[in-house]
């Protein structure tokens, strides 16, 4: 028996003592150097929160409309690939782990359950069931692309986050060293080649994954084609993996519903920054014409009240749901959003808000820290 879990980093290092190296590396790893994976996380001690006092804590209101949807907090689960490599439930106990604590799940494409498995494993309570979001990529194949989204749609998934930063896969080392690849009884289980569900091929010395993209993913994506789903598509669409307010600003121009601030947890491009330090950047050249979301290196409940503050509608997480999966399926993800739920609330009380609408960009600070070696 493990010693009790109170805070991010207790899952991730149990994890890593029970996850086979090659999955435990792909789950962890960021691209090239990884500076910007490290950043993604110290970024948020460059920001400090300003508390108000005397403001009668005594409750605090943690509801948001995400969406659409009243969510029992703005803290919700990104797309993570491949979630049964942690996990035999894989993807459902996220999906069952985020309704029992009220929140949104975005489902990965290349999860290794079903649409439709992740919908049914939410039970319907009266007439609502569980908050999901389908995560898109975009294939060479427009046609499989298409029937992706209208099976999400069917079983009621409630918006599409398209990920615009992935062209090619970022180059992450220990993936070539470890000639990543899905275990033999995992699938990409959306599709039924066996190509397409990265389930055989030929994938070299490199990484399996990176030989995939190369191979099915759409490089030459451009702004049109963000118009192209959203004629295609009755559901909302947010661009996921805007670091830049330019590309904000195009994207409200083009008509998204959503954008979210991500650099796909520093999988892709090395040297970035991190997203906390370009959230405002967004969200001010959004204009509010559309909510801003975030993710990238969120581990504490401070750090999500800092994004809020910052302007973020609401903000993600990707790997601490592995590690907790890792470490005890749906039990370890409702704990470990439980967790985090707290902390946001105590974060709360302690800043003075007592509500999320309290959450003001006064208080937020930038601090420039100064280091000596
Ligand atoms: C991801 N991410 C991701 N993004 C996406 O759009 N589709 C995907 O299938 C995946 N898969 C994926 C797998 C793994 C193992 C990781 C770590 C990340 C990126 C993810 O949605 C999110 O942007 C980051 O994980 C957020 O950063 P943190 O919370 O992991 O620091
Ligand atoms: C990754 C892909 C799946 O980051 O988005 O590994």
């Amino acid at each position: 028996m493990s010693g009790q879990r109170v805070c991010v980093s207790d899952f991730e290092e149990e994890a890593r003592k029970v996850l086979p190296k090659a999955v435990y590396d792909y789950y962890r790893s960021g691209a090239d150097e990884q500076i910007s994976l490290a950043d993604n996380v110290s970024a948020f001690n460059r920001w400090c929160l300003v508390p108000r006092v005397l403001r009668d804590v005594s409750t605090v209101d943690l509801s948001v409309s995400v969406l659409g949807q009243k969510l029992s907090m703005p803290l919700c689960v990104s797309a993570t690939a491949m979630q049964r490599m942690a996990h035999p439930e894989g993807e459902t106990a996220t999906a069952r782990a985020c309704q029992s604590v009220g929140t949104g799940m975005m489902l990965s494409s290349w999860a290794t359950s079903t649409v439709e498995e992740v919908m049914s494993a939410m039970t319907v309570s009266g007439s609502s069931r569980g908050v999901l979001w389908l995560q898109l990529y975009i294939y060479k194949d427009r046609d499989l692309t298409l029937s992706l989204v209208r099976r999400a749609e069917e079983v009621g998934y409630q918006a599409i986050f398209v990920t615009v930063d992935t062209p090619y896969l970022g180059k992450r080392r220990d993936d070539m060293r470890n000639r990543f690849k899905l275990p033999p009884h995992l699938s990409m289980s959306n599709f039924s080649t066996a190509s397409l569900a990265f389930s055989e091929g030929n994938y070299g010395n490199d990484s399996g994954l990176a030989v995939y993209v190369a191979k099915a993913i759409d490089p030459s994506l451009c702004w049109d084609d963000i118009t192209w789903l959203k004629k295609h598509t009755r559901l909302p669409v947010i661009v996921k993996g805007i670091m830049n307010g330019e590309d904000a600003l195009q994207a409200v121009n083009y008509g998204v519903d959503g954008i979210m601030v991500s650099n796909h947890g520093a999988r892709q491009l090395d040297g970035v920054p991190a997203t906390i330090d370009v959230l405002e950047e967004v969200v001010r050249a959004a204009q509010g014409r559309c909510d801003v979301y975030m993710d990238g290196g969120v581990r504490r409940g401070t750090d999500v009240l800092k994004a809020l503050a910052l302007g973020a509608k609401a903000v993600f997480i990707g790997r601490p749901v592995l590690w907790a999966l890792a470490c005890q399926g749906e039990k370890g993800v409702t704990e470990l959003l439980q967790i985090l739920k707290q902390e946001l609330q105590l974060a709360m009380a302690l800043s003075g808000c007592r509500s999320i609408s309290e959450v003001s960009r006064s208080l937020v600070r930038r601090v420039e820290l100064t280091f000596r070696m």
